[in-house]
């Protein structure tokens, strides 16, 4: 096994998803990372945001290859993966001022995905911000040809999964206190949502 796995989407991406973080998390201190995957998303951020500390979990099955990047990066503000299931998952005790995902919410199943707001809203301090990378669809349609083709080939994978429509998730952020208050279209039909706890709706 490659023991620091790259992945080509990830790799094109993080530039992109960086240049939005570093205007979101100026002045925050303490970032969650909800399925960090490979870990090159984490690496890249906390190289380029020195002033954060970057907290990584996932999966036990995939602490391995975080471990690696992490390892190789010699980075001071990164720390070791946590295993974290959103499915099973009991409130954490510690408090963020941030938590960031990216391509989870299409991953998992709905009922996650509620979890998943209820589990950050816990971790968040008040005006926390929760940013949720990935392909969204607006008022129930698809943004692109090419994300029906992806959502259709992640319901052939598994039926649970599939893109998130971006008017379902306000409806179970607002059941957990959060708030959108940003949205950034992102390269290849993709977007950045950004939550915040306790903030009241335009
Ligand atoms: C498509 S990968 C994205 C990885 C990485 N964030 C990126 O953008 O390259 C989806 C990630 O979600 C994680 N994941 C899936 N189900 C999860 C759950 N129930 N709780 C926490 N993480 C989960 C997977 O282990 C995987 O790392």
């Amino acid at each position: 096994m490659n023991r620091r796995p790259d992945a080509p989407a990830t790799a094109r991406n993080k530039d992109a998803i960086l240049e939005v973080l570093l205007f979101e998390f100026r002045g925050r201190k303490a970032v969650f990372e909800i399925g960090s995957g490979t870990g090159q998303h984490a690496v890249h951020f906390a190289a380029a945001m020195p002033w954060l500390a970057w907290h990584t979990s996932d999966l036990p099955q995939n602490h391995d290859a975080i471990r690696a990047w992490l390892e190789w990066s010699e980075l001071p503000n990164v720390s070791t993966p946590i295993a974290f299931d959103v499915s099973c998952m009991p409130p954490v005790d510690t408090r963020f001022d941030a938590v960031f995902s990216a391509n989870t919410a299409h991953i998992m199943s709905i009922d996650e995905v509620r979890k998943m707001f209820v589990l950050v809203a816990a971790m968040l301090v008040p005006s926390g911000l929760f940013c949720l990378y990935g392909p969204f669809n607006e008022n129930g349609r698809f943004t692109s040809e090419s994300n029906a083709v992806f959502d259709a080939s992640l319901r052939a994978q598994k039926p649970t999964m599939g893109i998130r429509d971006r008017g379902e998730l306000r409806q179970i952020a607002k059941t957990a206190n959060l708030t959108e208050v940003r949205r950034y279209a992102m390269p290849a039909n993709n977007q950045i949502l950004v939550w915040e706890k306790g903030a009241t709706a335009d």
